[in-house]
């Protein structure tokens, strides 16, 4: 089987922001997982503009919205990490994702959230489900939702207890399954 791609989306963008933790976390198992080639897509590298039209539509799209679409039109899957906002996710995170459509469609989504407080993001992760659904694409059953992650990751993105390592591994392990079975089916 070919090398899998699978993109590691980085949903925030504040000032000291603790995503890009988790975001690293799961980008380190994916690279120590055979056949795995991982990118970690900051959403604040890409400084999209605010959605105007999607991007199969514009006739001349900025260069880093080109970027952006090329790597989830090229996954195999996709990993979102993002923190909980107001019960919801971040505006830049949706902004981003409204300008895609057919490139999230039939891709499986791992989706991975976290806050500060006890509750670790878990309204999130059924809302972004449903987002997914809506574009065609495959959310998985498996996810993680981090509370305080300020205590659980450091900045490098380890986790300080092994039982989350653990968790992060499973999740990882089910995330690349389904990338594996709807890659067979694409014929790769
Ligand atoms: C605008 C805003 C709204 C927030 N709303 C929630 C919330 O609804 N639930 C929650 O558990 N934490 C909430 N928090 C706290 C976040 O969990 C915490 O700030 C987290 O670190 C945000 O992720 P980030 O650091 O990547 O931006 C909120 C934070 C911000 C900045």
């Amino acid at each position: 089987m070919t090398t899998l791609s699978i993109p590691v989306i980085i949903g925030s963008t504040r000032r000291g922001r603790y995503t890009p933790r988790l975001a690293k976390l799961i980008y380190a198992k994916l690279e120590s997982h055979p056949g795995i080639d991982p990118v970690l897509i900051d959403l604040a590298h890409y400084d999209l503009p605010m959605m105007e039209e999607r991007l199969s539509k514009l006739e001349e799209p900025p260069q880093r919205l080109v970027e952006f679409g090329r790597h989830i039109d090229a996954a195999d899957a996709i990993v979102i990490a993002t923190p909980e906002y107001n019960k919801g996710y971040p505006g830049v995170l949706k902004n981003a994702i409204d300008h895609l459509g057919s490139e999230f469609r039939r891709k499986p989504v791992g989706i991975v959230t976290h806050s500060v407080g006890a509750f670790g993001g878990i309204v999130v992760l059924q809302q972004l489900r449903i987002v997914m659904m809506n574009l065609g694409a495959v959310p998985i059953p498996a996810a993680i939702t981090v509370p305080h992650i300020h205590e659980t990751l450091d900045e490098d993105g380890r986790a300080l207890d092994k039982n989350f390592d653990r968790r992060a591994e499973r999740f990882v392990e089910e995330l690349v399954w389904y990338a594996e079975a709807l890659a067979r089916q694409r014929g790769l």
